[in-house]
């Protein structure tokens, strides 16, 4: 049997790498990289950290607007496809290597499958929640995360090989977390003191791309009385670069502002900051699992359940209310202690969606037998 996983982003290197194994325990799986991310700290380092085999193809379709990055890889996913002929593509999340791996197939009558099914914002505002959406309807298996996945699908009329297996992100952290703290030494490369500091992450477009939230958020870091650490994405760089606020904030004597780091270096940080800042999905759940404080730089969430048990604060891009939300944070506004609620599973989902995968190609297989032997009959 054949699959064919698409991963292009920093999160899906992440992600694929517990399935991957997985699958290829049973399966050839033909690991395609449409080079979405593609600096070495975006992109080869999670292949190192987490010993995630060469892609078999990279088809260095990096950045360019929505339409141009998602078409070229519609058209050049589908050429693979044609080629390699799999039983089934599996995508990740959220991004436009997602949408575009997930329309290929579909359009060639590939199954999907998709992990991190269920995801709603509720923002159609997002590029993220348009590639999700359109992803879901044209899946044939979806893998949710968490019990609130299962629901909004159902919302939407979507009932029927729908899997709530946990999130495969816990797998990948829990695998990581001790192979990190023996490994990392990015403590000591960047001089800080252990559980003093907040950790901050920002990305998202309606942030980067709105220069007052830019703004906002930077006046509300540089305003901390915390060590920060921000290690900047590259449209993060770029889009303080165009507003001219990058040297403001390199100024600021409190703010490390560092390349993005590898995996196992980004557990250690989130494990010994005293706070999470972010507007990444990805560090949110973190920031969970470690039982880490969390200020969301977001409007809403997709991971509601961080927010309604109290680990998570949705803080907006207004500074007042970005203070406000890291104050209430500091002094301990959560009741989670050291052991999160199994909102996301127990670290077994990639083993799920990994028989999940198996059970549904064998069955296509016998009753593509079945129907073949009954033509010959
Ligand atoms: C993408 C995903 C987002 C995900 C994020 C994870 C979409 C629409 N967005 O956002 O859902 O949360 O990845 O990090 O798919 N760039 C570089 N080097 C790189 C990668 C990007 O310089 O290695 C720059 C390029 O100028 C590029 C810009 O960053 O145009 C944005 O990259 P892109 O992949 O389009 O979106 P992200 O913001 O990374
Ligand atoms: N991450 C990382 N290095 C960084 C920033 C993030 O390894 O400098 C990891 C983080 O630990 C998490 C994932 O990247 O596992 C989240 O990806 P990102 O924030 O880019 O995307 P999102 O999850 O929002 O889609």
């Amino acid at each position: 049997m054949k699959i064919v996983t698409v991963v292009g982003a920093r999160p899906q290197f992440i992600k694929a790498a517990p399935v991957s194994r997985e699958l290829r325990k049973w399966c050839k799986e033909v690991l395609v990289h449409t080079g979405q991310h593609y600096d070495y700290n975006m992109s080869k380092t999670f292949f190192d950290d987490l010993n995630i085999p060469r892609p078999d193809y990279n088809l260095g379709l990096g950045g360019g607007t929505h339409g141009k990055q998602t078409g070229a890889m519609l058209e050049a996913i589908e050429s693979v496809l044609m080629k390699e002929l799999p039983q089934g593509v599996l995508v990740y999340g959220d991004t436009n290597s997602t949408l575009a791996g997930a329309l290929a197939a579909a359009k060639i009558h590939i199954p999907v499958f998709h992990v991190e099914a269920g995801l709603r914002s509720y923002n159609k505002n997002m590029p993220e929640e348009i590639n999700r959406v359109l992803t879901d309807h044209l899946s044939d298996l979806l893998f949710c995360p968490t019990d609130v996945a299962v629901a909004n699908l159902a919302k939407e009329g979507i009932t029927k090989n729908v899997y709530q297996v946990g999130d495969v992100m816990y797998d990948a952290f829990l695998e990581n977390m001790q192979i990190a703290k023996s490994k990392s030494t990015i403590l000591e490369d960047l001089d800080i003191t252990r559980d003093s500091y907040i950790l901050v992450t920002v990305h998202r477009a309606e942030n980067t791309d709105n220069p007052n939230s830019l703004g906002n958020i930077l006046s509300a870091l540089l305003q901390l009385d915390y060590e920060v650490v921000w290690p900047l994405h590259p449209r993060t760089r770029q889009a303080l670069e165009k507003n001219n606020l990058l040297g403001k904030l390199e100024g600021a004597e409190h703010i490390k502002v560092i390349d993005p780091v590898g995996y196992l270096d980004m557990l250690v940080l989130e494990y010994h900051s005293a706070m999470i800042m972010t507007d990444s999905g990805g560090v949110q759940k973190e920031a969970f699992f470690l039982c880490k404080p969390c200020v969301t730089l977001r409007e809403e969430t997709e991971w509601v359940e961080t927010v309604e048990c109290g680990a998570n604060v949705l803080a907006g891009t207004e500074v007042e209310r970005i203070l406000s939300a890291v104050e209430e944070q500091s002094k301990g506004g959560r009741a989670l202690g050291t052991e999160p609620p199994r909102y996301f599973g127990v670290g077994q989902a990639s083993i799920e969606i990994g028989n999940v995968v198996h059970y549904y190609l064998s069955s296509r297989d016998m009753l593509l037998e079945f129907y073949l032997q009954d033509l010959v009959d």
